[in-house]
């Protein structure tokens, strides 16, 4: 969900929508607001921002106060009474909430038999009338009300809260759920990141865990859950606006699909430096023991940059000899995992924010190993909550669908396997040098790979109506197998798979028929022929063929029905290269199906709820 709120001297209503918008990657179910201007009244809708919009457009918005939710469903349907900002029982209070309250039941219980009535199944409507109810007991200000809940709750949220008898002031908390505050003059905002504040102010504190924020007459406190004053730390926004709009592309996606060339470079920038032979990554510098004598590498991760993980364990097995184990944070944290001093835990996130990744590396951590962080986006919970860690610089992205983000994660982690496999002395200097250079092709490959954007097209065209795909790798291109089903799996909502191609004929293999379509990539590298062998089978078969090359291939287009070629390069870096038609594939099958490709249905970018 994405949560976003105003108090100042502007209109509060205008700015609250463009910030939902900007938030809408988060979850796009239902959306509403709330707005504080004497009275307290609360707008909402089933379905995205713009409905919401059109249903207020004839509405009186005016107010200085207010905030607005977008809402990822957990707790009940998307409709519009489970839609956010939820009342209070007396419609007194309101507040909007991200996150998951664990114990809801037994309090909505106890409120009920209070008098409180509810109007929804969710979990946020407990939460404002346990506020409500702590304040009748206590008879005490809203501010102290919201403290004393939050000893009640259990769970995740970041919530903001308005009312009625306290014009004049927005009170927010948070706890595991991503909350920024921006400072403007004379103005303040409040969101679940940073975007809807940057074209006002790139003056902004992030909010830790168990803080309260109070924001009353033009000034900013901070206290924690046990009533103990801190002092806002303001940092600098260094986010572009340009990196969050579309910039003439139709869609978040394709655009971030054709920067590539650019994140990829930025996310080698001042850690490869080519003339000068050096490779450098801060993050790692005062974990370098750490890293050469680690007996073992636990990575975690979800969806994607779980994929990111699987291409890291063939690197740093490779190029660092260490064995690795690649984990997805949601089974990883409710095992009983082994884990000592002598692992480091690498944990790899777009957002920073997804909360099975965020749990697995708290509970790594208590079992003393070092965790690495490799995110995107700066100041998010996983990157503070790491001991070490390596940003990626892929910039702002906002299609659901990752894919610069992925490309960079892989760019960094094969940094880190260079690095870690030269000092651990298992990658020569000539090696090392060599895969330098290389990897510093790899943007004006990707460029390349780019070109093949129309071609793609017109492959999509072809198999736009099928209703299941099969996705073929080995080695390397495996991770890049199941990111390519991913793909098409999120935004055309056909059905994929991905799977080593060997492991094809011990099940796959029975579905294949002539409708089939099969995307095998099957580049220049050690598996090759084992490969071509792969594409026989399926060929045998009467599957549908679209294959990914290695450009001036000759073998594999006598047997493919389709061939993609794409630019030769290291083994090791081979991902980097062969996602992009993948990415183009799905990207295209969606446009043609008419599907949303920077909102897919009921998926979210930032999955903050486990
Ligand atoms: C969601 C997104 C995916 C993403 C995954 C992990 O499912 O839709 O695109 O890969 O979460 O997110 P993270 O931010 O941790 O990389």
């Amino acid at each position: 969900c994405g949560i976003v709120a105003y108090i100042g001297h502007q209109e509060a209503c205008p700015i609250i929508l463009k910030g939902l918008h900007r938030l809408e990657y988060r979850g796009y179910d239902s959306a509403g607001v709330a707005l504080l201007n004497g009275d307290l009244n609360v707008y909402k809708k089933k379905g995205k921002v713009a409905e919401l919009e059109a249903f207020i457009a004839e509405k009186d918005t005016r107010a200085h106060v207010g905030m607005g939710h977008t809402r990822w469903a957990t707790h009940g349907e998307p409709n519009d009474s489970n839609a956010h900002p939820h009342y209070s029982t007396s419609e007194r209070i309101a507040i909007i909430h991200n996150g998951i309250i664990e114990n809801y039941a037994a309090l909505k219980q106890h409120l009920q038999q209070q008098g409180h009535v509810f109007h929804s199944d969710t979990d946020t409507e407990v939460f404002v009338n346990l506020i409500e109810e702590v304040q009748k007991q206590n008879n005490c200000s809203l501010e102290e009300a919201v403290r004393l809940a939050l000893h009640e709750v259990v769970g995740a949220y970041a919530i903001v809260v308005l009312s009625r008898d306290e014009p004049n002031q927005l009170i927010a908390a948070r706890k595991g759920s991503p909350l920024v505050i921006g400072v403007g003059k004379d103005e303040f905002f409040l969101a679940s990141d940073a975007t809807p504040i940057i074209e006002y102010t790139n003056e902004v504190v992030y909010v830790n865990d168990y803080e309260i924020v109070v924001i009353r007459n033009g000034q900013l406190e901070i206290r924690t859950k046990e009533d103990v004053q801190q002092t806002p730390y303001i940092q600098k926004l260094e986010m572009e606006l340009d990196s969050i709009e579309k910039g003439g592309y139709e869609h978040f996606m394709l655009k971030e699909i054709f920067e590539q060339p650019r994140s990829i470079l930025d996310s080698m920038r001042g850690r490869l430096e080519l003339e000068a032979g050096h490779l450098n990554m801060g993050g790692i510098r005062a974990y370098e023991r750490k890293f050469v004598n680690a007996d073992r590498i636990i990575i975690v991760a979800c969806g994607t940059s779980w994929h990111a993980g699987l291409v890291a364990e063939y690197l740093l097995e490779d190029l660092a000899r260490i064995p690795v184990e690649v984990e997805y944070a949601s089974e990883f944290r409710y095992r009983n995992p082994v884990i000592t001093e002598r692992d480091i835990v690498i944990a790899i996130s777009q957002s920073g924010e997804t909360a099975d990744t965020l749990a697995a590396i708290e509970l790594a951590k208590s079992k003393g190993a070092t965790i690495f962080g490799i995110c995107n986006v700066v100041g998010s919970s996983i990157a503070r909550a790491t001991d070490a860690g390596a940003y990626t610089h892929a910039g702002p992205e906002i299609g659901v669908a990752s894919t610069k983000a992925f490309t960079a994660q892989v760019t960094v982690l094969t940094l880190l396997a260079m690095i870690v496999g030269h000092k651990r002395g298992s990658l020569s200097d000539t090696r090392l040098r060599e895969l330098m250079v290389e990897l510093s092709s790899i943007p004006a490959k990707v460029e390349k790979a780019l070109l093949l954007n129309d071609e793609i097209e017109l492959i999509a065209e072809t198999f736009k109506d099928v209703p299941n795909f099969l996705y073929l790798g080995r080695g390397y291109n495996f991770p890049v197998a199941l990111e390519g089903a991913l793909k098409l799996k999120e935004i055309s909502y056909i059905h994929a798979e991905g799977y080593p191609a060997a492991e094809m004929k011990h099940g796959p293999i029975a579905l294949i028929d002539e409708n089939m379509p099969v995307v095998v990539i099957a580049t220049k590298d050690s598996s090759y022929e084992k490969v071509v062998s792969n594409i026989q089978e399926v060929k045998a078969r009467k599957g549908r063929i679209i294959a990914v090359v290695t450009e001036g291939d000759t073998v594999i287009p006598a047997m493919a029905e389709f061939v993609i070629e794409v630019p030769l390069t290291s083994e090791v870096l081979v991902p980097l290269v062969s996602v992009v038609p993948l990415q183009l594939l799905s990207y295209h099958i969606a446009v043609l199906r008419g599907c949303n490709v920077d909102q897919p249905r009921n998926l979210a970018k930032s999955v903050t709820v486990e």
